[in-house]
C-alpha cells in the first residue's frame, strides 16, 4: 500500500464529511496489515459532544468488520490543513490499533509521519488494568 493512494482515499472521505456546526471536514484511511482500507470522516450531531472523529468512525468500521492488524492511518482536512488527531482518537488508536503509522497530511506531496506512541507517550491501556474477575 503506497502512502499516496492512503491519503488520495482520506481526501475523498474527506468529501462525505456531516459537518453542519463546525464546517470543519475531517477524512481518515485506516489500511490493515493485509491490505485493506477502510475510510471514515467525522459525523456531528445536534448534540455537539456526541459528535464523531473521522478516525473513529475508519477505526470502529474496521474492527466491526473483524479486523485486529493494522499498519496506518492517513488524516486530511477539506483545507488541507495538518490535523492531527485529538486526545480521544490518540486513546483509541492505541488500544485497538497500537503503534501505527499516523500520516498527517496536507495534500499529496506533503504529509508528516508520527507513531502513536509519540502522540501519546505514557499512555494508559489495558496493561493497568487488573486481569483477574
Ligand atoms: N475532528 C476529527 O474528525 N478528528 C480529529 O482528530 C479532530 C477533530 C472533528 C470533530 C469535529 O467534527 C470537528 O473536527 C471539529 O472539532
Amino acid at each position: 500500500m503506497d502512502r499516496e493512494t492512503l491519503i488520495e482515499r482520506a481526501l475523498a472521505a474527506t468529501r462525505k464529511a456531516r459537518v453542519p456546526y463546525s464546517h470543519f471536514p475531517v477524512g481518515a484511511a485506516l489500511v490493515t496489515k493485509s491490505g485493506k482500507i477502510y475510510t471514515g470522516c467525522n459525523i456531528e450531531s445536534s448534540s455537539y459532544s456526541l459528535t464523531m472523529c473521522a478516525e473513529r468512525v475508519a477505526l470502529f468500521k474496521a474492527i466491526s468488520e473483524g479486523e485486529t492488524q493494522f499498519n496506518a492511518i492517513a488524516i486530511t482536512t477539506k483545507n488541507r490543513q495538518l490535523c492531527p488527531p485529538c486526545g480521544a482518537c490518540r486513546q483509541v488508536l492505541w488500544d485497538l490499533a497500537g503503534d501505527i503509522d499516523v500520516i498527517l497530511t496536507i495534500d499529496e506531496n506533503d504529509s508528516k509521519v508520527i507513531k502513536v506512541s509519540e502522540l501519546l507517550p505514557e499512555a494508559f491501556d489495558e496493561g493497568f488494568l487488573p486481569h483477574e474477575h
